[in-house]
């Protein structure tokens, strides 16, 4: 490789105009006892924009996507949802605000149906004179269930009475990405989702997370699979021993240069 005397990268996403930031974490840092996961740790999500966050073990990761989900409180720093600052103090607290997470668990209930589990916390109650009865109101789950699946195009997903245990992998991603979708979430957060999965189950929820954009989601995705990064991701964030070590825009950057932003190799297109 060249030198190259663009500038490819900065490790200010602000630099990058962004359409439209739902959620931005600003100076955050945590740690635990002696070991600093993260320092004063700034990031950006926008609307209708995929990024992607990627960084050795042990770079942070899991402890950011912890605390943009009220997993975690940080020490220092905020979180700001559509510029006001937020007190993530529990994962309901983050759904509140939008931020839909899906672990790599992904949260799911075997034994219950697709719908079930859709509503898992949320269901729908019947109505009478105003007054919410304890009643479910299956009907209506049912409903709203299959128009998110629909919205995402899910057509693997026939029987949403069926239990989630009787899915394939891909298809539970699909269910959990569908579940967001059906709450409204303004963030879909990712974590590793494609981890599991076989080379076609992996494309189908790479096509939903550009469906999730298309309407207008701030998606962050945390993966290893930097092809997968490549295909899908407007933006790449690199965490680095617990810092933001650079930020790429994917459609001016190289596998190369990430790979030497993860390791922290110096000279780029020597290695
Ligand atoms: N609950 C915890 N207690 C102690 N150390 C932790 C805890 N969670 C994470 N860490 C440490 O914080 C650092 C960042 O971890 P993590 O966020 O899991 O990184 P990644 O997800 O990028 O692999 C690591 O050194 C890890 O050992
Ligand atoms: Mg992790």
């Amino acid at each position: 490789m060249t030198h190259q005397t663009s500038v490819k990268s900065t490790r200010h996403p602000e630099n990058f105009k962004p359409d439209h930031a739902v959620l931005s974490v600003t100076n955050v840092s945590k740690s635990f006892g002696s070991i600093a996961a993260l320092q004063d740790v700034d990031l950006k999500l926008s609307a209708g924009s995929v990024t992607a966050l990627v960084g050795d073990n042990g770079a942070g990761k899991s402890t950011l996507v912890k605390i943009m989900s009220g997993v975690l409180t940080p020490d220092t720093g905020a979180v700001v949802v559509e510029g006001n600052p937020v007190d993530l103090r529990d994962p309901r607290a983050a759904r509140q605000h939008g931020i839909h997470t899906v672990f790599q668990d992904l949260g799911l209930v075997g034994s219950l149906s697709i719908v079930e589990n859709m509503f898992l916390c949320s269901e729908i109650r019947i109505k009478a004179m105003g007054m919410q009865t304890p009643f479910l109101d299956r009907e209506a789950m049912r409903d709203a269930a299959r128009t998110a699946l629909d919205n995402l195009g899910i057509t693997t997903v026939k029987d949403i009475d069926a239990p989630v245990e009787s899915l394939s992998g891909g298809q539970r991603q699909s269910v959990a990405i569908a579940r967001s979708v059906r709450e409204h979430a303004r963030v879909v957060i990712l974590d590793e989702p494609t981890a599991a999965l076989g080379v076609a189950q992996a494309a189908q929820v790479l096509l939903l997370i550009k469906r999730l954009r298309a309407a207008g989601t701030a998606v962050l995705v945390v993966s290893h699979n930097l092809r997968e990064v490549f295909a899908v991701s407007d933006v790449v964030i690199v965490l680095r021993l617990g810092q933001v070590a650079e930020v790429f825009r994917t459609s001016e950057t190289t596998e190369e240069e990430v790979v030497a932003a993860i390791v922290g190799a110096r000279s780029r297109g020597n290695i």
